[in-house]
């Protein structure tokens, strides 16, 4: 591709990026559609996020990612959010029209859309369990309330995370939603009235492999056992569930999905979701 003054620029702002996946996921999206456009990645320090905010919005880029540690500070500086990035609290996609900034977040659709795909299965009416009340747990949560989950479970090793996430998701989508202490035995009951269980947490990512974030003992296998942690493919908490027989949803097609789903809200195209989904498993 030649590169000149049509090209468009699309960005992600995070610090540090070394281990970004997004810019040869997204790359191979553009080449692939044809279209004129890069996407770079821009280390941005926390004190000037907003003047490079600023910066790129007077520029030719329609758009960027937003990754750890801006994604909730980000919202200071745009025009518009939508409902889904509003009820999460963060934004991790901003698309630039006429100078206007409007943040998305895309990481709870990506996981609907893996775990949909994957299963062949809707959420709605499911009862979900939630391990982590960190930032991916509240993207995956409050995606999952909002597309009409039947009840949820959210349980934390700090248990009053768990309760604020649960109250927050609660207030924002009338779902009922219950917090659940870090128990084996609280664990066990929220689990007999559970068909599919995310883990959220970084437990069992390279290199602590070995380790999963529930006992084996807890895995029964009516449950659909899905993790977010993508490296490696399939963790210990995935392994323990196979060999129960449950049915299990790995953490890569989150992470292109979540791509995807970017993809067209900057360029309003199909994304090609196969193609960025070799160029991960290539990386
Ligand atoms: P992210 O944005 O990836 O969600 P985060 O906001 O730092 O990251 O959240 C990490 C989540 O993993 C939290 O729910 C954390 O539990 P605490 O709130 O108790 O810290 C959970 N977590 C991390 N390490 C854990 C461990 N060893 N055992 C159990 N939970 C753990």
């Amino acid at each position: 591709m030649i590169i000149s003054t049509k090209t468009k620029l699309t960005g992600l702002l995070g610090y540090p990026l070394g281990h970004s996946m997004s810019p040869v996921m997204q790359n191979a999206a553009f080449e692939y559609c044809s279209m004129n456009r890069i996407y770079i990645p821009v280390e941005v320090k926390p004190e000037n996020l907003e003047t490079v905010v600023r910066g790129i919005s007077k520029m030719n880029f329609d758009g960027f990612n937003v990754t750890i540690p801006h994604k909730i500070e980000i919202m200071k500086y745009l025009d518009e959010t939508d409902e889904y990035a509003r009820c999460i609290g963060a934004v991790n996609t901003v698309k630039i029209k006429d100078g206007r900034l409007k943040g998305y977040n895309t990481d709870g659709i990506g996981f609907l859309r893996s775990f949909e795909e994957n299963t062949g299965d809707r959420i709605e009416g499911k009862s979900v369990f939630v391990l982590g009340s960190g930032g991916a747990s509240r993207a995956v949560s409050m995606t999952l309330a909002l597309n009409k989950a039947k009840k949820m479970y959210i349980c934390n090793r700090t248990f009053d995370k768990a309760s604020s996430l649960a109250d927050d998701i609660k207030r924002q989508t009338g779902i009922r939603c219950e917090a659940v202490s870090f128990d084996p035995e609280e664990i066990k009951k929220a689990l007999q009235d559970t068909d599919v269980l995310i883990n959220t947490t970084s437990v069992g990512m390279s290199p602590n492999m070995e380790e999963s974030p529930l006992d084996k003992s807890l895995l029964d296998k009516r449950l659909t056992v899905c993790d977010i942690v993508y490296n490696p493919r399939k963790t210990r908490l995935l392994k323990d569930a196979e060999e129960k027989g449950c049915r299990i949803v790995e953490g890569l097609p989150m992470l292109v999905y979540q791509g995807a789903e970017a993809f067209e809200v900057w360029t309003d195209v199909k994304a090609p979701a196969d193609v960025m989904f070799e160029a991960v498993e290539d990386f």
